[in-house]
């Protein structure tokens, strides 16, 4: 069983980029640049956001960080947006999700300038995405071709089970898995909370990739022997020894399942930080797009 190592790729991904800035400079152009809107204060989201701020120092890029109040309007939030795309300094940027429940996740996200869209969750990028033609993609499914192409695991002619259908994750992580690529090329099943016989549809999975948000969903007895297990989860469960008083949690079962896995992503440590980088990577091409 080999531990798919999100955090010592990601920094091999991160050196990569950062010598790409460091040619940028030498030729005297502008760094890439990213903002990020994160409306309030919820301190899930806040500590993604600081991350992509700590990930945008280590690679030489400028970060802003934009922090409206909760009580924000959806028209304040909109004008920001709109400020963002006509900012020429700014190459890309992402607005966090989950919004307050008073704003239009969607009608917000269409807002963006596709072409800095970093976070690929516009529909324009979402259908290229679709028609294998070039665009952002979505930075978490990014990081998990990432590490499925540099950990070289074959996915053609895989059976590949997504669970979790969500916009972020799920759904576009089963259209690439399905692409005419490597990786790719593999037979997907998408489930969700209501699929039937989920556990049998499971262990005919040879990669299974968990996207739900329920800490330990997947048991070992749901995974074939050989299995390459990916999970996307980063639950926080409440531990009264932990320092935090919370410890975080994928939606493996992970001391278990590591037993029948051939790979497995842990928690933290596995997709978390490839996330990021893939911002990184993404805001990177937005800068090199806008540059020519
Ligand atoms: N919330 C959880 N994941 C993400 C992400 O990748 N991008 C944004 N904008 N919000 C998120």
């Amino acid at each position: 069983m080999t531990i798919l190592d999100g955090r010592k790729m990601s920094n091999i991904i991160k050196d990569e980029i950062a010598q790409e800035v460091q040619k940028i400079k030498e030729k005297g152009e502008k760094v890439p640049h990213l903002a990020a809107i994160i409306v309030g204060e919820d301190p899930a989201s806040q500590s993604y956001v600081r991350s992509k701020d700590r990930a945008c120092k280590r690679v030489g890029f400028e970060s802003t960080i934009i922090n409206p109040p909760a009580t924000i309007s959806e028209e304040d939030l909109i004008s920001q947006i709109e400020k963002l795309n006509r900012d020429k300094n700014i190459d890309g940027f992402i607005v966090q999700l989950p919004l307050p429940d008073h704003i239009d996740e969607q009608k917000v996200l269409m807002l963006i300038d596709p072409d800095k869209d970093v976070d690929g969750f516009h529909p324009m990028n979402f259908g290229k995405m679709a028609l294998d033609l070039p665009s952002f993609i979505p930075a978490t499914p990014f990081g998990i071709l990432e590490l499925l192409k540099r950990y070289e695991i074959p996915t053609q002619g895989k059976n590949t089970v997504v669970i979790g259908r969500s916009h972020i994750v799920g759904r576009p992580m089963s259209i690439l898995m399905s692409r005419k690529d490597n990786p790719g090329n593999s037979t997907v099943t998408v489930t969700h909370r209501h699929t039937k016989n989920l556990k049998e549809i499971c262990l005919n999975a040879d990669i299974l990739i968990v996207a739900i948000g329920s800490a330990d969903f997947l048991t070992e007895d749901m995974v074939k022997d050989g299995a390459v297990v990916i999970d996307v989860g980063i639950n926080r469960v409440e531990d009264a020894n932990a320092k935090r008083g919370y410890v975080l949690k994928g939606d493996v079962d992970f001391e278990k399942v590591k037993k029948k896995a051939s790979f497995i992503t842990p928690v933290p440590g596995g997709v978390g930080p490839m996330t990021v980088t893939m911002l990184m990577k993404n805001t990177l091409l937005a800068r090199q797009k806008h540059q020519k």
